[in-house]
């Protein structure tokens, strides 16, 4: 979709839909004193922590801290980008989205996104029917019957030839259009030329099954074996994997994916019902990759050559790896015998063969150690602090948490070195228990935080402030900017709950806050809400006046005061004799 999608509409309908009805049609739904309850979606439990306000129109995860509004729930859930969740949305709700000037965003994109998508669509098309109807496609038809390919998995995968007749596609559509879609390649100067000429066509089709890019094999030992689409408006190849449409279509939600170099691989394993498969186009795996995959499935295997360089693959894939890892994710690592790719060891050793293979794949973590340790042994102390070396700097690359702390335990382990940087490791305090978690967040509560969440739950609560005509000048307290700013962004957008609040927030570095505050448990009953936020906003000025008390009596020890102050000093006390009464 091109085009901005007007911030009313979205507002509009985070208001419109009931986040427990849609949450209920994904998850049912049980009702639990003011909330609705259901095992997390996000994480393996067996009591339910995951809950669901209707009146915030939030949902949140006791167990897991998975939080957000309706728009959140369907790109964590349905795996969705934003602007497709809000489709989505719509949709549940029964409304059309609008688009903010098509035309300007258009302009801006060269062409049009969704012409470009068009004409990929139809000349993967073509391709399919060349490989047909071509005399010279029965060439790559008898290709594919050699490599083991059936026409069953041919039509999976869309494959089709690209005829050395590459006018065929000037012939039918725009030359700019193919030129943009990386269809035509084009020196400075020179007439164009067809960049794929009698090869076998591989689409590359995105998660929603869009033809965005192709890679094309030509028949024989000639060189370059593949050729793929140069970044395009629609692709960028560090970021795309081969095979995902294909498998998602089989695996809504795959319980594991495996990661191989090719495009013959995907096809090939496919061949043998290994159909949880996806390729990185001929590069390196990159953390775009992983961060896709993983919004898929939470476990992933990596399959590399046996051989030098596929170890060297390997080792390279840790970094990302690494930073990809968080609680709860899982990642394998499979190196195939010498000499395979797993084309060919699926042929060679059929489906239980390579299964075989699949099972014995190490975790991470332990083909982590086993390949630092390589060459050293350990039973000297020499060996052991190059080990930690090797390792430390691959380990402090992992985001805080559980996993992180237990790596570290490892290398300590391995090693003996005493007081390696674990105990330090900023994130990690231990397992908490639910409870404990709960007990922490309520017993920390400082008033501006329960002033803010009550705000951010309830935005119409601003008004009470903006009643008071405070004067904010001179007045501190822990906090007051933070408070200052919100009010300010619910004065100038009157969002009408906590849901829409947040969308005002995604994508800014305060989005995470104002995610928590609006996560606070504060057992404030419906009623009682207005007198709770009157209460700290009384008692967040109680301690303003008192900071500005303590200067000016200080002040007026050590040399006395201005007339202004004074009187300040006499208005204050007046206020504080007052309340304190
Ligand atoms: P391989 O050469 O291992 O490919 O390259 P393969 O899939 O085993 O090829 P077959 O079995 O001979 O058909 C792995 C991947 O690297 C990229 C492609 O994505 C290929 O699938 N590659 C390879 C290129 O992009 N260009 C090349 O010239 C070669
Ligand atoms: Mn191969």
């Amino acid at each position: 979709m091109s085009g901005k999608i007007p911030r009313e509409f979205i507002d509009d309908l985070l208001v419109r839909v009931d986040i427990v009805d849609l949450i209920d049609s994904h998850v049912p739904l049980k009702k639990a004193g003011a909330n609705y309850v259901a095992r997390c979606p996000f994480h393996t439990e067996k009591t339910p922590s995951f809950s669901v306000n209707r009146s915030k129109q939030f949902f949140h995860c006791f167990g897991c801290e998975a939080s957000g509004n309706a728009i959140s729930f369907l790109m964590d859930f349905s795996h969705l980008s934003f602007v497709e969740a809000v489709e989505e949305l719509a949709d549940f709700v029964g409304v059309d989205v609008p688009l903010e000037s098509k035309a300007f965003s258009a302009k801006h994109q060269g062409s049009d996104l969704s012409a470009l998508y068009k004409v990929m669509e139809q000349v993967a098309t073509v391709y399919v029917e060349q490989l047909r109807s071509n005399p010279e496609g029965k060439s790559a038809v008898d290709y594919l019957k050699v490599r083991g390919v059936s026409s069953r998995i041919a039509h999976d995968f869309m494959l089709g030839y690209a005829p050395k007749q590459w006018q065929l596609l000037t012939d039918q559509f725009d030359q700019q259009l193919l030129i943009d879609a990386g269809l035509l390649g084009k020196n400075d100067g020179d007439s164009p030329y067809g960049r794929f000429r009698g090869r076998v066509m591989f689409p590359i089709r995105d998660k929603r099954g869009r033809t965005i890019a192709f890679g094309g094999r030509v028949l024989d030992d000639s060189l370059p074996k593949y050729l793929n689409s140069p970044e395009t408006p629609l692709f960028s190849k560090g970021r795309e994997v081969y095979g995902l449409y294909e498998l998602l279509r089989k695996h809504p939600k795959p319980q594991k994916i495996l990661i191989v170099e090719g495009y013959m691989d995907v096809v090939a394993l496919a061949e043998y019902g290994i159909d949880y498969v996806v390729a990185t186009l001929g590069t390196a795996t990159s953390q775009a990759h992983l961060d896709l995959l993983f919004r898929f499935s939470s476990e992933l295997i990596f399959c590399f050559d046996g051989d030098k360089a596929g170890q060297a693959a390997a080792l390279r894939a840790m970094e990302p790896a690494f930073s990809s890892l968080r609680d709860g994710r899982q990642i394998r690592i499979m190196l195939l015998p010498d000499g395979h790719d797993p084309d060919s060891l699926v042929r060679e050793r059929g489906l239980d063969g390579f299964l075989a293979q699949i099972e014995s794949a190490e975790v991470l973590s332990d083909y982590f150690f086993k390949s630092m340790a390589k060459d050293l042994n350990l039973t000297e102390m020499e060996s052991r602090a190059n080990l930690v070396a090797r390792a430390k700097p691959y380990l402090d690359k992992l985001p805080d948490g559980i996993f992180k702390g237990m790596m570290f335990g490892k290398l300590k382990e391995l090693s003996n070195v005493v007081g390696l940087s674990v105990d330090k490791s900023p994130g990690f305090k231990g397992p908490l228990t639910k409870a404990s978690k709960q007990i922490r967040g309520v017993v920390r509560l400082s008033t501006t935080r329960v002033a803010l969440a009550l705000l951010v739950q309830n935005p119409r609560l601003a008004e009470l402030v903006v009643q008071r005509e405070i004067d904010w000048s001179g007045i501190d307290f822990p906090g007051i900017d933070v408070f200052k700013s919100v009010l300010q962004v619910i004065e100038i957008n009157k969002p009408a709950n906590a849901a829409v609040m947040l969308e005002l927030y995604r994508g800014s570095e305060d989005e995470k806050m104002i995610n928590a505050l609006a996560c606070l448990e504060l057992l404030v009953p419906e009623e009682g809400v207005e007198s709770e936020f009157c209460g700290a906003l009384d008692r967040l000025m109680h301690q303003a006046r008192l900071v500005v008390l303590d200067k000016l009596l200080i002040k007026e020890k050590s040399g006395g005061l201005e007339p202004q102050e004074k009187e300040k000093l006499r208005s204050l006390l007046a206020i504080e004799c007052r309340t304190t009464k």
